[in-house]
């Protein structure tokens, strides 16, 4: 059973005292036990890993960078009863064809291959327009047949009004229903607490 992460806080996996497994160049390691996983995966840079931190509550557990492609290897965090997946970045624009495509083979075969894999945490930068690599990426989601939670990173950094209007906007050029994404900010906490509660629903959903 998941406990349940108590009200009000800005970061509900606290409680559940993350540990860090270990870190594997090839996502089709599996780490034992099985448990379900949830993928946290977006275009390099975007915040998974700022994100992983503000759900644990614990700033150095995966880590950050503001240099683009920090996160070379799938890092695997178990929370104790489901595992939260920190996946390299797509994107990257120093990259090289060959390494671009190595790339693509492996979190391609990750999420067709998976079995455990309960859900993905797709991220997209909340002040951009979905790039050409987030919609090439949209279409290997749709194709996994995996449930994706649309989280929109870096809210801080938007206004009031950009906050109130940003996620439609982001959910039309996905082609998605408004309530399918949700905003976040790893800064200030703003949407933690939901994100939260969407994962543990997404998790329960598969281990019930
Ligand atoms: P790679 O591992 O390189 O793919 O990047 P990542 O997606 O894991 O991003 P990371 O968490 O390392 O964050 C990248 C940069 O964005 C860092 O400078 C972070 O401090 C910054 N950042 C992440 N989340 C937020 C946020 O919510 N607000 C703001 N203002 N900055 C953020
Ligand atoms: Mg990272």
């Amino acid at each position: 059973v998941v406990p349940t992460p108590p009200e009000g806080t800005t970061a509900p996996f606290a409680e559940l005292s993350a540990d860090f497994i270990g870190s594997y160049p090839d996502p089709a390691t599996r780490p034992e036990p099985q448990l379900p996983e949830l993928a946290f995966i977006g275009r390099s840079n975007v915040g998974k890993s700022s994100l992983l931190n503000a759900l644990t509550g614990r700033k150095g557990l995966a880590r950050v960078s503001a240099t683009p492609g920090k996160t070379q290897t799938m890092n695997v965090f178990q929370l104790p009863e489901f595992y939260l997946i920190d996946l390299p970045g797509y994107g990257f624009a120093k990259a090289s064809k060959v390494n671009r495509a190595a790339y693509r083979r492996l979190v391609e075969g990750y999420f067709t291959r998976r079995e455990t894999l309960t859900g993905v945490v797709w991220l997209l930068d909340s002040r951009h327009d979905p790039s050409k690599d987030d919609l090439a990426f949209q279409q290997l989601l749709a194709d996994s047949g995996r449930p994706v939670l649309a989280v929109l990173t870096k809210a801080d950094k938007l206004t009031r009004r950009e906050q109130a209007e940003r996620p439609a906007a982001i959910a039309a050029v996905l082609g998605v229903p408004d309530d399918q994404v949700q905003l976040v900010s790893a800064e200030t906490g703003l949407g933690i607490a939901d994100l939260g509660e969407s994962i543990l629903t997404a998790i329960r959903g598969e281990s019930a």
